[in-house]
């Protein structure tokens, strides 16, 4: 099972349209795949035709990542009545609101990470949708995961998201899970015609070089038409959608070849030393945590806190 987090700080610049499309490009190609909505907005849920009351919800999950909670959370998407295969959604929660903590605690920044382990065997890729902020949830989608996709317009506002973006996300990196690395940054809602798109393209490039993907998303109404219809890209009538389709199925690919073939296990799994840090770190936030951590090995770091613990008991 691979991991992937689709961000970014900033609002509606298309991260949900970017997962929906990588989800409905996994779903054509036989994967089996999971879709978090961690966003309080839920809207991933509602693309995936998920719509409802449930029971459970992330909200539910994030508060007790317990095996029958994780299950209960997860539905299936409509989409799968296009075609058979795995398409899932862990079904988001306005709920998840009061979870987007600023400052969250580092027990709260690995509940996804536990909950996920625990459906370890049953998805192929897994794609979070994150809310537009650097506050816990996203934070906790990152330690859950393996890569992390930067969406970004080709805006000035944008440009500036996707620089804080990036070094977040390197902080939390060296701070607490070396195995997650940023996939790159997409640029979506691109206008071929428009000179101040084609400006800031060049500017982005200029600032983060080949971490800039090589495919770039454009502006098309008919991405809207299929994610307002609860209906996959690849499942969408028109010449349109093929060529979005089409260029999902590049992105997926990039994000596969990414992957490599090595499989990463979940800390989750080795949950013993997940639940003696815990234990050794109670209380304490994930920034005071990524402070004492400053540029440490997080392995080393981690081992000497376990190996105090030690002493101490
Ligand atoms: N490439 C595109 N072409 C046309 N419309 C798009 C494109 N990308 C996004 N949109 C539209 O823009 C709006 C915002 O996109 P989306 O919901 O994907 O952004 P978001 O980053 O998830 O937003 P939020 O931060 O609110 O979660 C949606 O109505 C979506 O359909
Ligand atoms: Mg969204």
């Amino acid at each position: 099972m691979h991991v992937l987090s689709v961000s970014s700080l900033k609002g509606g610049v298309g991260k949900t349209t970017v997962a929906l499309g990588l989800a409905s490009a996994a779903f054509s190609q036989g994967l089996r795949t999971l879709v978090v909505d961690l966003d309080p907005q839920c809207d991933a849920t509602t693309g995936l035709g998920a719509i409802g009351v449930f029971g459970e919800t992330v909200a539910d999950v994030l508060q007790n990542p317990r095996h029958s909670i994780v299950h209960r959370s997860i539905v299936t998407s409509t989409w799968t009545k296009l075609h058979p295969g795995t398409i899932d959604v862990m079904v988001g929660s306005p709920k998840a609101q009061v979870m987007d903590s600023p400052a969250p605690t580092i027990q709260e920044i690995w509940r996804l990470e536990m909950a996920l382990a625990k459906v370890e065997r049953e998805y192929d890729l897994v794609i979070i949708d994150t809310p537009p902020s650097i506050n816990g949830l996203t934070r906790t989608a990152w330690v859950a995961s393996d890569r992390v996709l930067i969406v970004t317009e080709p805006s000035l506002f944008s440009v500036v998201a996707a620089d804080r973006t990036t070094l977040a996300l390197e902080e939390l990196r060296k701070g607490l899970t070396p195995r997650l690395e940023t996939l790159g940054i997409l640029i979506n809602r691109f206008r071929p015609q428009s000179t101040e798109g084609e400006f800031r393209v060049n500017e982005l490039r200029e600032k983060f070089g080949d971490r800039i993907l090589p495919d770039f998303v454009e502006e098309r109404t008919v991405l809207q038409q299929a994610q307002g219809a609860g209906r996959p890209i690849h499942g969408w009538p028109g010449e349109s959608a093929i060529e979005m389709a089409q260029v999902f199925d590049k992105i997926l690919e990039l994000v596969q070849k990414s992957f490599g073939q090595k499989s990463t296990g979940r800390i989750g799994k080795n949950s013993r030393k997940v639940l003696r840090l815990n234990r050794v770190l109670r209380g304490q936030t994930l920034d005071e945590v990524l402070k004492t951590e400053a540029n440490e090995d997080a392995e080393n770091s981690v081992e000497s806190i376990l190996g105090l613990e030690d002493d101490q008991n």
